[in-house]
């Protein structure tokens, strides 16, 4: 399917469905042509092939391209495959709690079209690890998984660590890096967890299960990378980078959805939840500069940048501020399943043209000096 045929005949046919709905109708519409006889490829017939410049090396893994899914997207694994067949690098499923819970209350999502915008207030609805881990089990198109861990609704944070390590026990053998998400506005407390010393044991606590598990497995540990909120101020951003440090994290995910309403053209005031889409693009690299700026230059904690990406220009923006790997969300709900394979042939493009060989090159090519 086209980019402007989806963007003219089916996205509008969307928009009629609630948002919620369009997406789970989607994500069925994946989950379904993945298993048809011949329907992967016919989801791959319009993607590039992998162009080895575009390829990435980073968090000790290969990626086919810098271009991942965020999570919440497929939050159960239902459409991994297809997904990978429409050109994505990576895909992270989640967030993923132990148990099965609901989520909040619907309606939880809302689409914002003048801004290009999601606003969500899912609070983590999860068919469970149990589930999840078959799903896992049946996936076919190769390609790095992600898995991002959560906690239960009704799990205390003082024994967070016991959900997000539960997670990762059962979902070790099929992951190949993971996500602590501790930045999800729409699960009450859960964003206390960004705080230094929470924040330096509950990474404490998966790095030792995840060492633990490489010994069992004869398999090096997974990269453990933590996922931050757009919101923190200076002195909040150090805390939860040396939180993560004295942990012994491997990485950062910037960034998470906004509770800051001033960057949508209304401020939509009666909706709860955070904000994704467009809106969300220059807060995100601005902070993506400034962590690369703390980090330092060398890029032993590679950043994954999230947050309005759904252009090659804006990938490239990314990498730039310091981003090693990209993810897409809000882009791909109004772009369409073309959204992956444009991007992928506008990165060849540009690296053509600026006579690149390699797109990690750019990556921190404008951080300032550690600040
Ligand atoms: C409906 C929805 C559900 C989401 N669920 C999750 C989630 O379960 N875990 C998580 O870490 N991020 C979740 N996110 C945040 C995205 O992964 C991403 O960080 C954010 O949307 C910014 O990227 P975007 O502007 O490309 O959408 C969700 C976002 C949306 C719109």
């Amino acid at each position: 399917m086209t980019e402007s045929t989806y963007q003219r005949q089916i996205f509008p046919l969307l928009t009629r469905l609630d948002a919620e709905r369009a997406h789970r109708f989607a994500l069925q519409s994946l989950h379904i042509a993945e298993r048809l006889p011949g329907g992967i490829a016919a989801m791959a017939r319009d993607v590039p092939a992998p162009d080895p410049k575009l390829a990435v090396e980073t968090l000790g893994l290969h990626f086919s391209n810098p271009l991942g899914v965020a999570a919440g997207l497929d939050k159960d694994a239902e459409a991994m495959d297809a997904l990978f067949a429409l050109g994505f690098g990576s895909v992270e499923i989640g967030t993923v709690t132990p148990r099965p819970q609901p989520g909040n209350p619907r309606p939880r999502v809302w689409r914002i079209p003048g801004d290009e915008a999601v606003i969500n207030a899912m609070g983590f609805p999860s068919s469970g690890v149990t589930a999840v881990k078959k799903r896992l089990f049946g996936r076919r198109f190769p390609g790095v998984v992600g898995v991002n861990l959560g906690k239960n609704k009704e799990t205390s944070l003082e024994n967070a660590a016991r959900d997000y390590t539960r997670v990762l026990d059962d979902l070790w053998p099929m992951a190949n890096y993971v996500v602590i998400n501790v930045s999800s506005p729409n699960t009450p407390g859960l964003r206390e967890l960004q705080g230094r010393n929470a924040l330096g044991q509950l990474v404490g606590e998966v790095q030792r299960l995840n060492r633990w598990k490489a010994d069992v497995f004869s398999h090096p540990p997974h990269p453990v990378l933590v996922k931050i909120a757009p919101d923190l101020d200076d002195w909040a951003l150090d805390e939860v980078l040396q939180g993560a440090i004295d942990g012994g994290a491997s990485g950062f995910i910037i960034s998470n959805t906004t509770i800051d309403r001033s960057v949508l053209s209304e401020p939509h005031a009666e909706l709860p939840g955070g904000v994704s889409g467009r809106p969300l693009r220059s807060k995100t690299n601005e902070l993506t500069l400034k962590t690369r700026a703390r980090l330092g230059q060398d890029n032993q904690m590679p950043i994954i940048g999230v947050g309005g990406i759904s252009t090659a220009d804006h990938v490239i923006e990314r990498m730039i501020a310091g981003a090693s790997l990209v993810q897409i969300y809000t882009g791909f709900v109004y772009g369409g399943p073309g959204t992956p394979a444009r991007i992928l042939r506008d990165l060849s493009a540009f690296c053509d043209s600026e006579g690149i060989s390699s797109i990690s090159e750019i990556v921190g090519a404008a951080a300032p000096v550690r600040a």
